[in-house]
């Protein structure tokens, strides 16, 4: 087991008027020139020689759209259908630790920015604000997912659960992925083991004593504790992290609701395929009983009609979120949310969908030489 430290700083503020943003990658470089270098590191890196890290950008390389012509259609229509619930578009926000150190209003401005959007956000354990003030401030029609490390001791776990439903949140991703902390050489580099003063995980705080745990990565997880948190909650729960199909399908028998097909960004087991190259395989192993999710080095409308016609239902974004928050606060993550409804549009135009279920497989070629 190791653990998360409870402590962080605030970074610097973005400026309210942001200029007009033209691709999302100019987001990180902006963000760059405003974050402590330790902080950007922490964000931008992954784990070992970081080859997951790059492959989940760079993997797309080896996909190219077939598109259909001719197919009329006039406006597209972005909505998915997702637990029940019409999402405006198959964009999430995946969780991120931590928007404290990019911003000051952390997640605060990130829910105002999501919740405007209308689109899910799935709000970290190992966030810097309490999860009632983050849903305070996406709103009464905002869509919050909390994400959980499922902690060894139940009935703490239990009580987080309680909390976020008490929220409003409306589904609960669980991280499984995640037995042990990656090896993030980066972070040993600098040091960053002690978030600074003046914030915390606030979901961390304990109910009896108020005072703030350390996240406990649990190695002794299994199947058993999926079973144990599907008696305790009646939220659709999300398993997060995902590679392998032969585990896509335990998650169906163990009745999970969904499954996001996810390396964590590269952040823990350095060496695993990128996520596009492992979501064919899990889409064919659910066989279309559960959604399949994916996130992963998503940054262009191209990446998200790419995953959808392999058979996502949605993609999430990490860290465009942390970049967008950390270059320009809160309108960049409008900004951020509107380009990429922009561009998925534009593609799917381009392709002849009108919708995300007309983005179909043989739309797709794989192991294209790059
Ligand atoms: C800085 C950072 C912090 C993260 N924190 C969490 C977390 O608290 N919980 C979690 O399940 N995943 C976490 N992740 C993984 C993301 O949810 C997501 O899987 C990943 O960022 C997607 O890849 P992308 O950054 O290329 O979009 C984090 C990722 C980054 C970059």
């Amino acid at each position: 087991m190791s653990s998360v430290p409870a402590q962080a700083t605030p970074g610097r503020a973005a400026t309210a008027d942001p200029p007009p943003l033209h691709r999302v990658d100019d987001l990180e470089a902006e963000a760059r020139l405003r974050l402590d270098p330790v902080h950007r590191d922490f964000f931008a890196g992954g784990a070992g020689d970081e080859r997951t890290l790059r492959a989940n950008e760079t993997a797309f390389d080896g996909y190219r759209i077939l598109p259909r012509v001719l197919r009329g259609g006039g406006e597209r229509d972005l909505r998915i259908e997702l637990f029940g619930e019409t999402l405006p578009m198959p964009v999430l926000v995946s969780p991120t630790a931590f928007h404290r150190l990019a911003h000051p209003q952390g997640e605060v401005a990130t829910a105002r920015a999501v919740g405007a959007a209308g689109t899910v956000m799935v709000v970290s354990m190992a966030a810097t604000a309490p999860i009632e003030a983050v849903a305070g401030a996406a709103g009464p029609a905002a869509r919050l997912w909390f994400q959980l490390y499922p902690q060894p001791d139940l009935g703490f776990t239990a009580s987080v659960i309680r909390r976020a439903e008490a929220a409003g949140c409306r589904a609960l991703v669980v991280t499984v992925d995640s037995p042990v902390f990656g090896r993030r050489d980066r972070d040993l580099r600098n040091g960053f083991l002690d978030l600074p003063p003046g914030c915390c995980c606030e979901n961390m705080r304990d109910p009896q004593s108020g005072r703030v745990r350390d996240i406990v990565m649990d190695a002794t997880l299994d199947w058993a504790r999926i079973e144990w948190l599907r008696e305790t909650t009646r939220l659709p729960i999300v398993l997060k992290g995902i590679l392998h199909p032969a585990d896509a399908r335990l998650a169906v028998t163990h009745g999970v609701d969904a499954v996001l097909v996810s390396n964590h960004g590269g952040r823990q087991l350095d060496g695993v395929p990128a996520s596009i190259d492992a979501l064919p395989a899990v889409v064919a192993a659910v066989g279309g009983r559960i959604p399949v999710l994916l996130d992963g080095g998503i940054r262009r409308g191209t990446d998200i009609l790419t995953a959808l016609a392999l058979g996502a239902v949605a993609v999430g974004i990490g860290r465009p979120v942390v970049w967008a928050l950390a270059a320009r606060g809160e309108p960049g993550v409008r900004q951020l949310l509107d380009l990429l409804r922009a561009e998925l549009t534009r593609a799917m135009t381009l392709a002849g969908a009108v919708r995300p279920a007309d983005l179909t497989r043989e739309m797709v070629l794989d192991r294209v030489p790059v």
